[in-house]
């Protein structure tokens, strides 16, 4: 019962493709009660009526009947019904696309833009617009991992070197939360992030904005900054607007306005971003990012203050 609502149910959907997968599910949850019913009722029966003889006829009629033909009967037009509505993951897309990769733990989601040119580049949270069918290129770098928002459709591998395609259309604006479905080490778990669809205009506009450089940092953002810069973070991490260009890493150019922070882990705060920076370790095991716990905590805390305000 737990599982029946809230943001991460498939039965709680917010999509056309989890919207079908929600009704197959209850057309065979109530298929199977009925069915359920009807063999306890001839166990009942067997056991409340004293035991009399009938004929071989009669017996392979109750053989044939209900080891063949009542199967079949059932069966046969809930495979065909199945795999008439089934959601096609392959259908293609209206216009968006958007790439997402697997990392070790979190994800990187570029949207390509239709016209060719610069991906806009984000990771750990996908936003779409409502109405449209999104195109999602998957892949990953190191093993595999599992692309799966149950609220809006079904999951798609995501491997090295191997590009695979899934559709999806919300069509209920909302914050669903999704999560890595193929077990990838230690931190497995902990590889989640948040779907939001928004209405087309707002996408847009969100869209836009994610793709333009960062805000600039004032007062201890400002101290943040050049603690950033100091320690080295733009090796592995990029600012946009900034010199910091690395790839190994999330792009951090707008990770404030994020919903969560290290991949679902942590609610994007700046005390929570500076104990992250500080020991990411603690919160997800086997993490690549080393730790700044030798740093002083005014230090981490301008660290905390410039990723929040990176919006
Ligand atoms: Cu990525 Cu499990």
């Amino acid at each position: 019962l737990s599982a029946c609502s809230g943001e991460q149910s498939a039965l709680a959907p917010g999509g056309e493709d989890a919207a079908t997968i929600a009704r197959i599910f209850w057309v065979m949850l109530w298929g199977a009660v009925v069915l359920w019913l009807a063999v306890n009722l001839a166990v009942y029966l067997a056991r409340n009526n004293a035991p009399r003889r009938i004929g071989r006829r009669a017996a392979n009629a109750v053989i044939i009947g209900g080891g063949v033909v009542l199967p079949l009967a059932v069966l046969t037009p809930l495979l065909i019904w199945g795999l008439a509505v089934l959601p096609d993951h392959r259908l293609p897309g209206e216009g968006l696309t958007i790439r997402v990769t697997g990392e070790q733990w979190w994800w990187r989601v570029e949207y390509l833009p239709q016209a060719g040119g610069e991906p806009v580049v984000a990771a750990n949270e996908i936003r779409l617009p409502v109405g449209q069918r999104v195109t999602f290129e998957l892949g990953a770098r190191a093993v595999i991992h599992s692309l799966w928002i149950p609220a809006l459709g079904g999951k798609m591998d995501m491997f090295p070197g191997r590009t695979t395609r899934l559709s999806l259309r919300a069509t209920e604006p909302g914050v669903y939360r999704g999560q890595c479905a193929e077990f990838c080490g230690l931190s497995h778990a902990w590889m989640a992030f948040r779907a939001v669809a928004m209405p087309a205009a707002d996408f847009a506009a969100w869209l836009e904005h994610e793709a333009g450089p960062a805000a600039l940092p004032e007062g201890e953002a400002a101290m943040g900054a050049e603690v950033f810069a100091r320690e080295g973070c733009g090796a592995c991490h990029t600012i946009r607007g900034t010199e910091h260009a690395g790839r190994v890493g999330p792009d951090l150019t707008h990770v404030g306005s994020r919903l969560s922070l290290g991949a679902g882990r942590l609610p994007p705060s700046p005390a929570n971003f500076a104990d992250w920076i500080a020991e990411p370790g603690a919160f997800k095991p086997g993490v690549q990012m080393p730790g700044f716990g030798h740093l002083p905590r005014a230090d981490l805390a301008a660290l905390g203050t410039y990723m929040a305000g990176l919006r």
